[in-house]
């Protein structure tokens, strides 16, 4: 297109009329949410940007439009915390089914967590990993590095186009000794130069082991004795232990999945005294309570688990009052006997989500309780900004054409049978929810329709740092 326009350059001057030029796409009689505000528009696409909002008759020729029936357009919306699996733990998601999971979910960029087998840690097993990526993926991915042993590896990840570094507090998975204060300082003070941040999964360790080992002792096997292993305690420990040794390398840092009310209050506070702290909720802590584990039992076990009832609510103050800055659903799959066990401990924990996320978002919307322009901030801008993913996040002339298109009057029910993921199950199957993604673009290509998957393995990109 480029071409075109300027071999008509040559020919004419610069006086090229917009309908001398054919570009790739125009979406007319959209809803778009821009600049805080609902507008009725249509989008022109070139080249997988945005390169025209404004109204219809005023759009460049198109190759092709696609009528949006006065849907309502949204940024395409990001999903930070992944986990695709894919290589050794393909058995439960692979790049392809995790992606279509997100295009089928409305979600047009992800972030993958680095617990794989092999675990992501390396410049080597990152490129290969982005690699394998590359020719399956169906929307925008990124990917986390764990920490490897020695820093001098940390350099080499970054400029391989690690997105951000993980720190799992909860176990020993990456390189780095997470029970030494000063190896984790060291860490920190090498990414503080590099300007990249670090996402921490807030559990102590060894506050965590000692509980899990007393109970094993005294024979406590199942949920309850889970949930006490996985205290409020064990939680606010890590989140202010890592937030002190950040204070001293002064880093980005990112908690996840906060779920408990000290929890997100330690956060808080970090906040208020003028550190670089974010913090991201789920759905399941937000919209699921203890009380659930009596009807779903250990297919609701995640990592830190859901809370007693209270803890949601101070979750959901934290959303309004903009303590919050992110929704990551923390989709973890696994196999259905992976999550079937008798013996708590041994069984895998995590729930896949990527395709309930938005729907019970945009469930909340319709109950008033969260506005369209939350769930595009929480989704869309803030997750763009915090992990620093230029030309996305907004619907702008000039941004990357990722767009998600949502029906808010369908209202359907869950159903994990149905769902892209190979993990099908999800604590939320059988809810009743209102609010559908039916048109995920990504870099202007049209990936899902109507719940059914347009594009080929591939037409998703690799984001790099
Ligand atoms: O629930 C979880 N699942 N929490 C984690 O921290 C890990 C994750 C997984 O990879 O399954
Ligand atoms: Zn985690
Ligand atoms: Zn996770």
């Amino acid at each position: 297109m480029i071409k075109y326009l300027l071999v008509l350059s040559v020919r004419f001057g610069n006086n090229v009329r917009a309908t001398d030029v054919i570009i790739d796409l125009v979406l007319t009689k959209a809803k778009a949410y821009i600049d805080k505000e609902i507008v009725d528009c249509s989008l022109a696409i070139n080249d997988g940007k945005i390169v025209k909002i404004g109204k219809e008759p005023n759009m460049p020729k198109a190759q092709a439009k696609i009528d949006l029936k006065h849907l309502l357009v949204l940024p395409g919306l990001m999903d930070v915390h992944v986990h695709l699996r894919d290589e050794g733990k393909a058995y439960k998601e692979d790049f392809y089914s995790g992606t279509a999971a997100a295009a089928s979910g409305g979600i047009t960029t992800v972030l993958d967590m680095p617990n794989n087998d092999p675990v992501t840690m390396s410049a080597e097993t990152l490129r290969n990993r982005m690699k394998i990526a590359q020719e399956k993926v169906l929307v925008n991915v990124g990917f986390y590095s764990e920490f490897p042993k020695n820093m001098k590896e940390i350099k080499p990840i970054v400029e391989e186009g690690a997105v951000a570094f993980k720190l799992f507090m909860a176990d020993q998975v990456g390189g780095l000794n997470i029970d030494d204060d000063n190896a984790v300082l060291e860490a920190f003070n090498t990414v503080s130069k590099l300007n990249v941040l670090v996402a921490v999964h807030a559990e102590d360790r060894t506050e965590l082991k000692k509980a899990e080992e007393e109970l094993k002792r005294a024979n406590c096997n199942d949920i309850s004795a889970f949930l006490r292993a996985h205290s409020e305690k064990v939680e606010v420990k890590a989140i202010k232990r890592i937030t002190k040794i950040a204070k001293q390398a002064s880093i980005h840092i990112h908690f996840c999945h906060v779920s408990t009310e000290n929890g997100l209050k330690t956060i808080i506070d970090g906040k208020k005294s003028g550190m670089p702290i974010t913090c991201e909720v789920t759905p399941h802590h937000l919209l699921l309570s203890a009380d659930d584990f009596k009807r779903i039992g250990t297919l609701a076990l995640t990592m830190p688990p859901i809370r007693e009832k209270p803890h949601c609510a101070v979750l959901w103050n934290g959303i309004k009052n903009g303590w919050v800055d992110v929704l990551g659903s923390d989709h973890a799959p696994h196999t259905l006997q992976e999550k079937k066990l008798e013996i708590v401990w041994s069984v895998k924990v995590g729930v896949p989500n990527l395709e309930t996320t938005i729907p019970l978002l945009l469930t909340q919307v319709k109950k008033g309780r969260l506005s369209i322009g939350d769930v595009v901030r929480l989704m869309a801008e803030k997750p763009a900004e915090i992990f620093n993913l230029k030309g996305r996040g907004s619907l702008k002339e000039g941004n990357c054409a990722d767009i998600t298109v949502v029906d808010l009057r369908r209202k359907f029910r869950v159903d994990a049978s149905k769902f892209h993921s190979k993990a099908k199950y999800s604590p939320f199957d059988g809810w009743l929810v209102q609010g559908k993604p039916v048109k995920t673009f990504v870099n202007g290509r049209l990936i899902m329709d109507e719940g059914e998957i347009v594009a080929n393995a591939g037409s998703g990109s690799i984001i790099r740092s």
